[in-house]
């Protein structure tokens, strides 16, 4: 082995291998929340200059959900993530981390994990957004796995959420027939048990953010010109790009876990155009229904697309306990990853007395926040008057402490 290989060896990503552990990081429950407003080609069609059979020969997409003005980031990842807490059965109270994927968060900050932590009442979690764009659900799943493998925490909500209507051009025909709005949550908890969450690979090539740009979050430049905060793409490139990462992401994390395509049950890439999942499927020469596929009911929903597709395809029986999956995505950065796991989630059966518990805890949690919003106006008062004394005596904040 040369020098090179040596030095690729060792600097190879492993942060995603669970082999040579004996904790493992296992999805407990999961939740989806869309829209209820549908966007359809026919739409679209009245919107710019475009067509249904456009749209659905190059992308595959025939309608897409999108928020109305009361909902945001934060509400879609809120609904999404009770409903994933409810099946785990995991207290809120009990999550040691909150991780938000979006590239649409309510605000730059605070963050919408925060937001979310807070709503929740996740009193022990530590809570942040991840931006990797369409790859961020598989960046926050590697993420929270290696926390838990670790033995950090027990329990992590991961989310992926997106308000992508809100950043599209709605007059640029190449790009607003893409993309829709949704969040996914899944949680996942520590066990003993091999499986969960096997292995994963993350990767990012800077010099292609060119061709995917949302110059937002600053809305000003430092002499008040307002940025121009859209969606840009340049869609051809961001295509052959994709084409190629699918694929040797698949096989790379395969190779990782020991695994060959066969071992696969069932491949769920991210939706983003269905021309781009078929050149995976024919570059790992795997038939198309060992992909799930539901681009034609959300188109891309970004970092909400993985858990939306796996929500269906549970829905559909396509994802049966102990199946093994392996979840593939690029996006902005540019990024690409793969992760592969067990299946193994046994939905908790439904109890109203547990559900009526934990709608007091939600209830509790907004009393809680408010009360320390309340109790910092009254500490602020306090503090205001003893800093006046101070200044009345002549004396620094400095001295006091001494
Ligand atoms: N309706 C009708 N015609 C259209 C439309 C439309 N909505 N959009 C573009 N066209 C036209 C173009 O103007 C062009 O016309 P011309 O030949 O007269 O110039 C023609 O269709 C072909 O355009 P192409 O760009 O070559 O079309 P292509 O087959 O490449 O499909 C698409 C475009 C769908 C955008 C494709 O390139 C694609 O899917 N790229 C990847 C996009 C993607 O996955 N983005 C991920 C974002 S991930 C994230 O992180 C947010």
């Amino acid at each position: 082995m040369s020098y090179i290989d040596t030095i690729n060896e060792q600097t190879r990503p492993r942060s995603g291998s669970a082999q040579n552990t004996g904790c493992f990081a296992h999805v407990v429950g999961w939740g989806v929340e869309v829209p209820e407003k549908v966007l359809t080609n026919f739409d679209l069609e009245e919107m710019v200059d475009t067509s249904d059979e456009w749209i659905r020969e190059r992308t595959g997409i025939s309608e897409r959900r999108i928020a109305e003005d009361r909902d945001s980031t934060f509400t879609l990842a809120l609904r999404a993530a009770r409903k994933a807490l409810s099946q785990a059965n995991v207290s809120p109270r009990d999550l040691g981390l909150i991780i938000v994927a979006t590239s649409t968060p309510v605000y730059l900050f605070p963050s919408t994990a925060c937001m979310i932590q807070d709503k929740l009442g996740a009193t022990q979690a530590g809570a942040f957004d991840l931006l990797a764009a369409c790859t961020g659900f598989i960046y926050g799943l590697g993420m929270a796995a290696a926390q838990i493998r670790t033995g950090m925490i027990e329990h992590a909500l991961v989310i992926g959420a997106e308000t992508l209507s809100r950043i599209v051009d709605w007059s640029d025909r190449s790009t607003c027939v893409l993309f829709g709005d949704g969040a996914g949550a899944f949680v996942l908890s520590a066990s003993d048990d091999p499986g969960g969450i096997i292995d994963y690979v993350l990767h990012s090539d800077g010099s292609g953010g060119d061709y995917l740009v949302v110059s937002s979050g600053v809305k000003q430049t430092w002499n008040g010109e307002p940025r121009r905060q859209s969606l840009t793409m340049n869609g051809q490139e961001v295509y052959r790009f994709a084409s190629r990462v699918m694929s040797q992401g698949t096989q790379e994390v395969l190779g990782m876990a020991g695994l060959k395509v066969d071992d696969i049950d069932l491949i769920i890439p991210h939706q983003a155009n269905i021309r781009i999942i078929k050149s995976a499927a024919r570059g790992l020469k795997l038939p198309m229904d060992r992909f799930y596929v539901n681009i034609d009911r959300y188109g891309n929903t970004s970092a909400a697309s993985i858990p939306l597709a796996i929500a269906d395809a549970v829905e559909d029986g396509r994802l049966k306990p102990n199946d093994k999956i392996v979840l593939v995505a690029f996006g902005a950065g540019l990024t690409w990853g793969a992760l592969v796991m067990d299946w193994a989630v046994e939905p908790t059966p439904r109890s109203h007395l547990r559900e009526a518990l934990r709608e007091s805890w939600y209830i509790l949690a907004s009393i809680r926040s408010l009360l320390r919003r309340l109790w910092r106006v009254i500490e602020a008062i306090f503090w205001r008057h003893d800093k006046s004394k101070h200044l009345e005596s002549g004396r620094s904040d400095d001295e006091d402490q001494e």
